[in-house]
C-alpha cells in the first residue's frame, strides 16, 4: 500500500469575498489538487473582514470533508503565505458598471506588491501562483517583480474564464455539448482587448472531428460577434448582476490550477496568461495569455508554430500594446506611493 500523501498549504486571498466563497469548496473537495491530496487552507483577508471570515471557516468545517485538514484564517500575509505550494490571489477590488478592468490598477496594484514581497519571504520556491484579482495580467507582473526569488514561470494570471466562455459560446452556436469543442485560444490581456481565437479550434460532430471555422463556415461571425461577445462578457454579467462574475470565475480558477497541477489532456491545450518569452513576436516582460500544454506536475510550455493570420496579428498587437501601457501605468502608481 502506498504512503498517504502529506498535506500541502494552499492560500486563498480575498477569502471572505464572492469568488472565494465558490472556490473554497472545490479546493476542499479535491477537484483541483486531486482526490488523494490533503490540504491546509490559509485564508487571507483584511482586518475588517475577519468576522465574515469566521463564518466562512464555520461553513468549511461543516462541509465535513476528509481532505481538508487545517484552516488558518488570518489578516497577516506572513502567516497566510507560509510554505504555500499554491496561491490563489483573488483579493482585490472588483470593477463596477461602466469601468474597464484597468481602471482598478491604482486601487489594486499595491496589494500585489505587498503579496509579492510576502511570497518571496514565506512561500515555497516552487509555489504555483494564480492571479485572479484585476487587472490580473499586470497584477501578476507586479507580484513577480516583488518576488525575485521565485521563478517567473511560477506566476500566471487567469484567462481561463474567457476560454470557458468562448468554448460555451461556440458549442451553443454549433448546437453541440460544450466538451465537443476544444482548442479555442485566448490571446493577450484579460480585458476588452483580448483576442478569443477559434481559428485552431475543433468540434466533434457525430463522431468526426473538424475545424470550427469549417464547421461554421462563417468567418465573419467568428471575427465579429463572437470576439466582441467574449471581450464584453464580464461587463454583461456586471450589468445584469450588479456584481462581477463569481461562480464562473471560481470554476475557472479551479480549472486553471487543476490543469497546471495535474497536466493538460493529451492533444489539447489551455490558455494561461504567463510571462511572454517572445513567442509569436509578443514583447517580453509582459504577462500575456497563450495556449499552453502542461505535463503532470511539470511546467507549462507555450504551444509553438500555430499559423497567425493577418487579422489575428492585428488583434495580438492591440492587446500586447495595452499590456505595455498597463505596465508603465503600474510602475508609475507604485512610484507615487
Ligand atoms: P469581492 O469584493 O467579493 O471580494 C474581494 C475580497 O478581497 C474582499 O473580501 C476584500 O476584503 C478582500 N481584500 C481586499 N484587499 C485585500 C488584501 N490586501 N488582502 C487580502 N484580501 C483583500 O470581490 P470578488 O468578486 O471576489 O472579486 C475579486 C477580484 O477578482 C476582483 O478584482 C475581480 O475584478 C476579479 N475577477 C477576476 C476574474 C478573472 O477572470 N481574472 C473574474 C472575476 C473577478
Ligand atoms: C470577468 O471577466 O467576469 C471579471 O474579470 C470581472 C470583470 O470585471 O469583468
Amino acid at each position: 500500500m502506498s504512503e498517504p500523501m502529506k498535506p500541502i498549504n494552499v492560500v486563498v486571498t480575498g477569502a471572505a469575498g464572492q469568488i472565494a466563497y465558490s472556490l473554497l469548496y472545490q479546493l476542499a473537495a479535491g477537484t483541483v489538487f486531486g482526490p488523494d491530496q490533503p490540504i491546509n487552507l490559509h485564508l487571507l483577508d483584511i482586518p475588517v473582514m475577519m468576522k465574515v471570515l469566521e463564518g466562512v471557516v464555520m461553513e468549511l468545517e461543516d462541509l465535513a470533508l476528509p481532505l481538508l485538514r487545517e484552516i488558518v484564517p488570518t489578516a497577516d500575509p506572513a502567516v497566510a503565505f507560509k510554505d504555500v505550494a499554491a496561491a490563489f490571489l483573488v483579493g482585490a477590488m472588483p470593477r463596477k458598471e461602466g469601468m474597464e478592468r484597468k481602471d482598478l490598477l491604482a486601487a489594486n496594484v499595491e496589494i500585489f506588491k505587498v503579496q509579492g514581497e510576502a511570497l518571496d519571504k514565506y512561500a515555497r520556491k516552487d509555489v504555483k501562483i494564480l492571479v485572479v484579482g484585476n487587472p490580473a495580467n499586470t497584477n501578476a507582473l507586479i507580484c513577480s517583480h516583488y518576488a525575485p526569488s521565485i521563478p517567473k514561470q511560477n506566476f500566471s494570471a487567469m484567462t481561463r474564464l474567457d476560454q470557458n466562455r468562448a468554448q460555451a459560446a461556440l458549442a451553443a452556436r454549433l448546437n453541440v455539448q460544450v466538451d465537443q469543442v476544444k482548442k479555442v485560444i485566448i490571446w493577450g490581456n484579460h480585458s476588452s482587448t483580448q483576442y478569443p481565437d477559434a481559428a485552431h479550434a475543433t468540434v466533434t460532430l457525430q463522431g468526426s472531428t473538424k475545424s470550427v471555422p469549417a464547421a461554421l463556415n462563417q468567418d465573419n461571425w467568428l471575427q465579429t460577434t463572437f470576439v466582441e461577445t467574449i471581450q464584453k462578457r464580464g461587463a454583461a454579467v456586471i450589468a445584469a448582476r450588479k456584481m462581477s462574475s463569481a461562480m464562473s470565475a471560481a470554476k475557472a480558477a479551479g480549472d486553471h490550477m487543476r490543469d497546471w497541477w495535474m497536466g493538460t489532456k493529451p492533444g489539447e491545450y489551455v490558455s494561461m496568461a504567463v510571462f511572454s518569452d517572445g513567442s509569436y513576436g509578443i514583447p517580453q516582460n509582459i504577462v500575456f495569455s497563450f495556449p499552453v500544454t502542461i505535463e503532470p506536475h511539470g511546467q507549462y510550455k507555450i504551444v509553438q508554430g500555430l499559423p497567425i493570420s493577418e487579422f489575428a496579428r492585428s488583434k495580438l498587437t492591440v492587446t500586447a500594446n495595452e499590456l505595455e501601457e498597463e505596465r508603465a501605468e503600474a510602475y508609475k502608481v507604485l512610484q507615487k506611493k
